[in-house]
């Protein structure tokens, strides 16, 4: 299997077994990084971390990867740099792909990473755009077949806004990998219909099912996970948050909701979370509508169930499984060593 030069965009373009692969070496480097061996198969390589929109966990996995990989990342933030304003994207991508050997980009439309990829001749890795968050899957997936043992025939159920990056790039790695997926929430807040119709191709073949359900009792029978995200992503009006909160409020996760899918389900988010008030727009929801915590209750959050912080440090392992499958020389032999 190799991956090298190949760019990380959307999972719709890797094949299950690509993907298996990149959750094999994810293990691998964590468990090498738990040994304290070293593994810095990308020795000496340069890697830009552009990101239009704000991160802690993407940010810091990308950089922390990077040095145990033995690279040199550099962080571009575009309030500091030219792009968007005097440069466009192709311009970037030409300058960049001249000094780095490998470019993450955070930002708005899945079109700019595209562009990114096609104009600067080296790897570009999707940090997060409006449609997909292909890094955040892997980490899931690492996460679930730590807990689990296996992803093939467990089911997950996303339950909120299933518009958006994480519901789709969920329902993506569900169908390619046999996992069933079930998306809950309003009629209009289901995965957008073209995507859902080439996940259903691709779960013809793996034999997941994907269900769209309206109805959080019925959806969340016999889960093993139940997933959230925020009701309103980065990049949203303000303006939303009275609309979001009136359609998803029945959509939270709640104790409830988790005892009936039962002792086996786990609870996961890919954070921030809004689940107390310690955030300063956690507060402001609180004082204009009064509500102590939005997608999910702190008491699931906090609670024996709740696996989000297993799933936050996995992000960091299987980044660098992305950069080290996309930019090493001799991988497998190095890993084995
Ligand atoms: N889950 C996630 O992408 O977190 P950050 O926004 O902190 O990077
Ligand atoms: N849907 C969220 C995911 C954050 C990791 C957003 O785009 O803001």
């Amino acid at each position: 299997m190799t991956l090298k030069n190949g760019s990380f965009l959307t999972l719709l373009d890797y094949s299950a077994e690509e993907i298996e692969y990149l959750l094999d070496l994810a293990a691998a480097l964590k468990a090498q990084k738990k040994a304290g061996i070293p593994h810095r198969v990308c020795e000496g390589k340069n890697v830009a971390l552009i990101f239009e929109k704000t991160s802690t966990r993407t940010r810091c996995a990308f950089e922390v990867a990077a040095a145990d990989l033995g690279m040199h990342p550099v962080y571009l933030d575009p309030s500091a740099s030219q792009i968007g304003k005097k440069e466009s994207i192709a311009d970037t991508a030409r300058v960049l792909g001249r000094m780095f050997d490998g470019i993450e980009y955070r930002g708005y439309g899945q079109e700019r990473v595209e562009a990114l990829a096609k104009y600067s001749g080296v790897p570009v890795w999707n940090g997060l755009t409006n449609e997909y968050h292909p890094t955040q899957v892997l980490a899931d997936m690492l996460t679930v077949r730590e807990h689990f043992g296996s992803v093939r025939g467990k089911k997950l159920v996303f339950m909120g806004d299933a518009r958006y990056n994480m519901a789709s790039s969920l329902m993506i790695g569900c169908a390619k990998l046999g996992m069933d997926f079930t998306a809950c929430a309003p009629q209009k807040y289901f995965p957008p219909k073209d995507l859902i119709a080439k996940c259903e191709a691709i779960a013809a073949v793996s034999g997941a099912h994907l269900c769209f359900e309206t109805d959080p009792s019925a959806a969340v029978q016999g889960a093993h996970v139940i997933y959230t995200d925020v009701w309103v992503s980065m990049g949203e009006d303000e303006s939303v948050w009275k609309t979001r909160i009136n359609d998803l409020e029945p959509y939270r996760v709640t104790r409830e909701i988790m005892a009936i899918a039962g002792v086996q389900c786990r609870f996961m988010h890919c954070l921030p979370a809004f689940h107390d008030l310690e955030t300063g727009i956690g507060l402001d929801i609180y004082q204009k509508f009064g509500l102590t915590c939005m997608e999910v209750e702190n008491e699931v959050f906090e609670g024996e169930s709740s696996i989000v912080f297993d799933e936050a440090e996995n992000r960091m392992h299987t980044i660098k499984a992305v950069m080290a499958a996309t930019l090493a020389e001799g991988l497998q032999a190095a890993i084995q060593a």
